[in-house]
C-alpha cells in the first residue's frame, strides 16, 4: 500500500493482451498491490470525450468519461417550440446516445484498456448515465460525486458487475458515510477519489465558495487517516492540485494510491476545449482564477474569471430569457438556482446548460472552468512557442513534461 518510493514510470498502465491480464492488473490494484496509474479524470460537456481517453489510454494513463452533458450538442439548436419535459428528455435520451457511442469507440481501439465513467448525482442524467455505462459492459470503474450516493443509487451500480464503485469525496466523514450505506446491501467499493476543494477545478465539495479555499479544513494527511479508520485495504486517490512530479510524490508519501489529473489534461490539443479560448483565456495572465458561488447546482465553483465579459444587468434579462425558453433541465428545476432567480436581473447565478456548452462550442462569454492550478502551469515552457506567444501542446507532451518536472512557487497574485 506504500508507493511512496514508486518511480513515475510505474504509474503508467502497463499494455495488457487480453481481458485476463487487465483483470489480474486491476485486482493487483484494488489490493494495493501496484501503485493506481495516473487517473486522466473526467471533465464534463465532453471536453474529455472519446478520442482524449483513447490518447490517454495509448500514452499510459486511465481515462474517465464524463456523463455530464455528453449530448450538449443539441443546445446548437434552438429549442423554445417543444415544451419543458420534451427538451428534458431529448437532452437524456442524447446523452445516453453518446455516452453509449464513446465507450464502443474507446473499447474499439483499445479493447483491454482500463476505462472508467464519472456521474455526477446533482445532475438529471446521473441514473440514466449509470444504466448507459453498465449495459455496455466495457466500463471498468465509476466514480461518483456531486452528491451522497443513497442505497438505490448503489443497488443501481452493483447490477453491472464489471463496473466498479469509486465515490468521489472530499472528507473523510463522506466516504464514511457511502461506506456505510454499501455495507448492509453488501456492496463492494474498490477505490476513493478524494478531491480537494480547495484546489480542484469545476464543482468543489464544499458547502461554500468561503469554506471550498479553507486549506485548513481539507486536509488531505487528515482526509487519508480518517478514510484509513474504517477502510485500512480501501486504495485512495488524490485529485485536485496535482500537475508536477513532485506533487505526485507528496500524494504517495501521504498514504494515496495514486493521482487524478484535471487541468493538466485540459489545456492540451486532445482535450476538446477549443485551442483559441486555451490560448486567449486559459493561458492568459490578465485572467485569474476565481472560487464562488455563482454556479446554478448550489456547489461553489472554480473558473477563470474574464471581467470584460461580465454581463450587465441590462444583458442579464436577455440571456435568462433565452435561457429559460431552451432549458434543458440539466439540474432538477427545482433545485437549479438560476431558475430560481431568472427574473432577477441582478442575480449573478448562470444557467449551466447554456454557458458550459458555449464554451465548448468555442464561443466566448461562457464559463471557463479551472482549477488553481492553472496560474502556475501557465508559466511552464511547453505553454508558449518559440516567440513566447501562447501555444498547445499535445496531452503526450504534457505528460512527460509532468512526471518530469517539480513545481516551480506558485506566482503572486
Ligand atoms: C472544465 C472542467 C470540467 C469538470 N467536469 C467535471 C465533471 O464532469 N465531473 C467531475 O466529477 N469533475 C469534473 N471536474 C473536476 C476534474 O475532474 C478534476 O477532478 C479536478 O479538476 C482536479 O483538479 P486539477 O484540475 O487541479 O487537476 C471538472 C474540472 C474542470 C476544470
Amino acid at each position: 500500500m506504500d508507493f511512496s518510493n514508486a518511480e513515475m514510470e510505474d504509474l503508467k498502465v502497463p499494455h495488457f493482451q487480453s481481458d485476463a491480464e487487465k483483470k489480474s492488473f486491476l485486482e493487483a490494484m484494488y489490493a494495493g498491490e501496484v501503485p493506481i496509474p495516473i487517473f486522466f479524470q473526467a471533465m464534463g460537456v465532453d471536453f474529455t470525450d472519446h478520442e482524449y481517453a483513447a490518447e490517454a489510454i495509448r500514452i499510459g494513463g486511465i481515462p474517465f468519461l464524463s456523463s455530464a452533458a455528453p449530448g450538449f450538442g443539441i443546445t446548437a439548436n434552438d429549442l423554445s417550440h417543444l415544451s419543458h419535459a420534451e427538451r428534458g428528455a431529448l437532452f437524456l435520451d442524447e446523452n445516453d446516445r453518446k455516452a453509449t457511442e464513446q465507450v464502443e469507440y474507446v473499447h474499439e481501439r483499445h479493447p483491454h484498456a482500463i476505462l472508467g465513467g464519472n456521474a455526477m448525482k446533482k445532475l438529471t442524467g446521473f441514473n440514466r448515465a449509470i444504466d448507459a455505462y453498465g449495459r455496455s459492459g466495457k466500463m471498468d470503474n465509476l466514480a461518483a460525486g456531486a452528491g451522497i450516493l443513497d442505497t438505490a443509487d448503489i443497488q443501481q451500480m452493483q447490477q453491472y458487475s464489471g463496473m466498479e464503485l469509486m465515490p468521489i469525496v472530499s472528507s473523510s466523514t463522506a466516504a464514511r458515510w457511502t461506506a456505510r450505506v454499501a455495507k448492509p446491501i453488501g456492496a463492494r467499493i474498490r477505490m476513493f477519489l478524494v478531491e480537494l476543494p480547495q484546489f480542484a477545478g469545476g464543482h468543489l465539495g464544499a458547502g461554500n465558495a468561503e469554506e471550498a479555499v479553507k486549506a485548513e479544513k481539507f486536509d488531505p494527511v487528515a482526509i487519508r487517516e480518517g478514510i484509513r479508520k474504517f477502510a485500512p485495504t480501501i486504495p485512495v486517490v488524490l485529485a485536485g492540485g496535482i500537475a508536477y512530479r513532485n506533487q505526485i510524490r507528496q500524494a504517495l508519501a501521504m498514504g494515496y494510491q495514486g493521482v487524478g489529473i484535471g487541468i493538466r489534461g485540459l489545456l492540451t490539443k486532445e482535450s476538446k476545449l477549443d485551442d483559441a479560448i486555451i490560448r486567449d483565456v486559459y493561458l492568459n495572465p490578465r485572467y485569474r482564477v476565481v472560487t464562488n458561488d455563482r454556479s446554478p447546482t448550489g456547489y461553489p465553483g472554480r473558473y477563470i474569471e474574464v471581467p470584460e465579459e461580465k454581463r450587465p444587468p441590462e444583458a442579464r434579462i436577455a440571456y435568462a430569457q433565452r435561457a429559460v425558453r431552451n432549458c434543458i433541465s440539466c439540474i432538477e428545476p427545482g433545485s437549479c438556482l438560476f431558475l430560481q432567480h431568472a427574473k432577477d436581473p441582478t442575480d449573478e447565478h448562470f444557467c449551466i446548460g447554456r454557458d458550459l456548452p458555449d464554451t465548448r462550442f468555442g464561443k466566448r462569454g461562457g464559463i471557463y472552468f479551472a482549477s488553481t492550478e492553472r496560474d502556475r502551469i501557465m508559466h511552464d515552457p511547453i505553454y508558449r512557442d518559440a516567440q513566447g506567444n501562447p501555444r498547445v501542446p499535445s496531452m503526450e507532451e504534457m505528460f512527460e513534461y509532468m512526471l518530469t518536472h517539480d513545481a516551480p512557487s506558485m506566482p503572486e497574485a
